[in-house]
């Protein structure tokens, strides 16, 4: 058996605001920073989507690259770009749209698309220097 990982890059824009409602907004500005500010701001998200599994001895393929591609923007782009996180994706009406949500969240979409013999992670840039990574567990 051999195994590879392969991976998909990608990217969307999308308004955050991070804040916890049961605290004011001092401290809300003090654990979040500028994330915190009332009227939301964007930022231009990078993820990839890394798929590990056994390299089929018919394709050569861990997985379809073009097949993953419909899947990502199927379920990624068309939800996440040029929205509001919060107040657009009712899931984070009530969770905090941080990268670590947000990954958990992008890698649960995607697990229930790709058979479960493949292991996904996902790595999400929110700047150029701050990301996650995250490995369904
Ligand atoms: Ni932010």
């Amino acid at each position: 058996m051999t195994i590879a990982t392969i991976s998909k890059k990608g990217s969307f824009s999308a308004a955050h605001r991070l804040y916890n409602k049961q605290w004011n907004y001092d401290k809300n500005i003090e654990v979040f920073g500028k994330c915190a500010y009332l009227n939301y701001h964007g930022h231009n998200y990078e993820y990839v989507v890394s798929l590990t599994g056994e390299v089929d001895k018919k394709t050569g393929f861990v997985f379809n690259l073009n097949d993953l591609s419909k899947i990502l923007h199927h379920l990624v782009i068309n939800l996440f770009d040029h929205k509001n996180i919060n107040i657009d994706i009712k899931e984070f009406n009530s969770i905090n749209p941080t990268i670590e949500n947000i990954s958990i969240f992008i890698w649960n979409l995607i697990r229930n698309q790709i058979r479960l013999d493949i292991d996904i992670k996902i790595t999400l840039y929110e700047t150029q220097n701050n990301f996650v990574e995250y490995y369904g567990k």
